[in-house]
């Protein structure tokens, strides 16, 4: 039987091509889609496909009338706790694409999720790419002591950090906290200069026209240094394989998984 899905951010830039996708898969099947300024009309129809039959509600609630297996978030920071507590609330598995919460937020939706006996999967990426240079980090900074993360992002992102960087420097600062010659708070001049410090590691985001999403992560040894960076494009496909491949896993989890490369690498200590 085919998995029941609903897109909340149906007809943005990232949940369209997701929705698209589902339309086109033949295990999956799209039963509700979200979105604000386009409720009533139909959801295939809003992307400029041939009508689906499905019509796009206003709110997350709305939707989940129609039974569900699986919620996809692509939404807005300030309101994407609250559509993940309402599904699983629901008994409906969830897919995060949605940027934004922090880790007292994780802590409380892998409760519920644990309690209600569903599974979610959230990761600030989910390109099978960042993944990998993610993974490649993980590896690095099992060897290497010092380092320090650079994202770079469009002028007009509301959030910073990234859900990408965000939990990034989480599982790195897991490994590992990195080395600081001077401690941050004793940086003579604007001690801001050197960045958040978020789980140990030092971030610092930009904001300017002409970035979609990279971030590049810079070890630093005696002599010598090691780049691993990731750069996304103006396109949204490359985040549609992956929140595909956690559609396809979630309804076999309980709990919460961080992190595209953990479903990729499950048996792999992170
Ligand atoms: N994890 C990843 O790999 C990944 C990849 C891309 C983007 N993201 C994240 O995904 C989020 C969305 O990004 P985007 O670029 O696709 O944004 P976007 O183009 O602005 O699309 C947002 C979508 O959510 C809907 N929406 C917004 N607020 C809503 C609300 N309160 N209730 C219901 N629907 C609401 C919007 O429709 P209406 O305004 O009509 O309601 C629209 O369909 C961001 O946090 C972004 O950082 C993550």
């Amino acid at each position: 039987m085919a998995i029941r899905v609903v897109v909340a951010g149906a007809t943005g830039w990232a949940g369209a091509a997701v929705a698209r996708s589902i339309l086109a898969a033949n295990d999956l099947q799209l039963v509700g889609a979200v979105s604000r300024k386009h409720a009533g009309l139909d959801i295939g129809a809003a992307l400029g496909l041939k009508p689906s039959g499905v019509t796009i509600r206003d709110s997350v609630e709305d939707a989940l009338q129609e039974p569900t297996d699986v919620l996809v978030d692509y939404t807005h920071p300030l309101t994407v706790k609250g559509h993940t507590l309402s599904a699983l609330n629901h008994g409906v598995h969830v897919v995060i694409g949605t940027s934004g919460l922090n880790g007292m937020d994780y802590e409380e939706i892998a409760r519920v999720a644990v309690d209600k006996s569903k599974g979610v999967v959230a990761a600030g990426n989910f390109s099978l790419t960042a993944a990998l240079a993610k993974h490649f980090s993980l590896i690095a900074s099992q060897y290497l002591s010092s380092w320090e993360i650079i994202e770079y992002a469009d002028m007009a992102k509301v959030d910073a950090p990234s859900g990408t960087v965000q939990e990034l420097a989480e599982s790195m600062g897991e490994v590992r906290r990195p080395k600081l010659e001077i401690p941050v708070d004793q940086i003579l001049g604007s001690p801001a200069t050197r960045g958040a410090t978020i789980a140990g590691v030092q971030v610092h985001a930009i904001r300017l026209p002409s970035y979609t999403l990279g971030f590049e992560i810079i070890f630093g040894m005696p002599n010598e240094r090691l780049q691993i960076r990731h750069d996304a494009g103006r396109d949204p496909e490359p985040y549609v394989s992956g929140t595909l491949l956690a559609v396809r896993r979630v309804t076999q989890l309980v709990g919460l998984i961080r992190g595209l490369d953990h479903l990729l690498f499950p048996n792999e200590a992170q």
